[in-house]
């Protein structure tokens, strides 16, 4: 098991991608706090995946907010009796075009996309110094790797979170905390809807969603469980000995 007598913190973790990774988290041997905002998902997790055996706690925090991405560290920190791994994985794809925008809507985006997975790190390197060392992964996207003409806002984001990542690998290096991030392609969660959907029907939905998979190499929308496999191994000692990555899961859309 890859991540035996780990201490885990996946936020986001009550949908998609985040609930993939605490699964396979929990498959692999840690004991994992699920952060979330939404109480009755997370109920929901715990009542379809808990182990039975303690190793699943869950923490209810906004992490758009300064304190409530702050204090679910601490809350998750208390819980699971330490830390070596955080997923941050919230964010949000925010306002669609440049023009027009509303200003909470643009700093919504700003706060759960970048200040939270800010914050959340902020708070969990003494957690972290207590263990000796630890992994920290963010969620970017391959918007965070190159422009994307349906979310500027998003983009611009997920870039911020691409050199939070590439920062914090040479400040936190002395820690012996890695810091890496994982780049999904458009992937198949309730999220989806908000690239290829927003403000419009569902057939011109459908087709931009054609139109993204047909400049993926590998010709299909990702998985949550692939995401999660690859987080999985930046947060286990597999990766010992790699901090500062954008890890594209994208099916080589960003490599043309
Ligand atoms: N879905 C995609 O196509 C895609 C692609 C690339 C990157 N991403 C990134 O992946 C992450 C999540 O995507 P997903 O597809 O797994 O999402 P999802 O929609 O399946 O789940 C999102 C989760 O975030 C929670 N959440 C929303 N607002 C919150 C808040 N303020 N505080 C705490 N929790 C909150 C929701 O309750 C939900 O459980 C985001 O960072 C997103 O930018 C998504």
């Amino acid at each position: 098991m890859r991540l035996a007598n780990k201490l885990a913190i996946v936020t986001a973790a009550a949908s998609g991608m985040g609930r993939a990774g605490v699964e396979l988290f929990l498959r692999e041997g840690a004991s994992v706090c699920a952060v979330d905002i939404n109480t009755d998902a997370l109920a929901a997790l715990k009542a379809e995946v808990d182990p039975r055996d303690g190793r699943l706690h869950t923490v209810q925090a906004d992490l758009s907010t300064a304190e409530g991405a702050r204090d679910s560290i601490h809350a998750a920190a208390e819980k699971l009796g330490g830390v070596d791994v955080l997923w941050a994985h919230a964010g949000i794809p925010g306002p669609g075009g440049i023009e027009g925008l509303d200003v909470a809507e643009y700093q919504l985006a700003f706060a759960l996309n970048v200040q939270s997975a800010a914050f959340g790190a902020g708070e969990v390197i003494s957690h972290m110094r207590k263990r000796g060392g630890g992994s920290i992964v963010f969620t970017a996207s391959v918007s965070g790797m190159v422009g994307s003409m349906w979310s500027p806002v998003y983009s611009s984001c997920k870039f911020a979170v691409v050199g939070l990542t590439k920062s914090l690998a040479q400040t936190f290096a002395p820690d012996k905390v890695r810091v890496n991030v994982v780049c999904p392609g458009l992937a198949e969660t309730p999220m989806k809807v908000g690239f290829t959907g927003r403000g419009v029907s569902a057939e011109a939905a459908k087709a931009a969603e054609d139109k993204y998979v047909s400049g993926v190499p590998l010709g299909r929308l990702v998985r949550p469980e692939e995401v999660a496999q690859a987080v999985l191994w930046l947060a286990s000692d597999d990766a010992g000995f790699v901090t500062g990555i954008e890890l594209p899961v994208d099916g080589g859309f960003t490599c043309k």
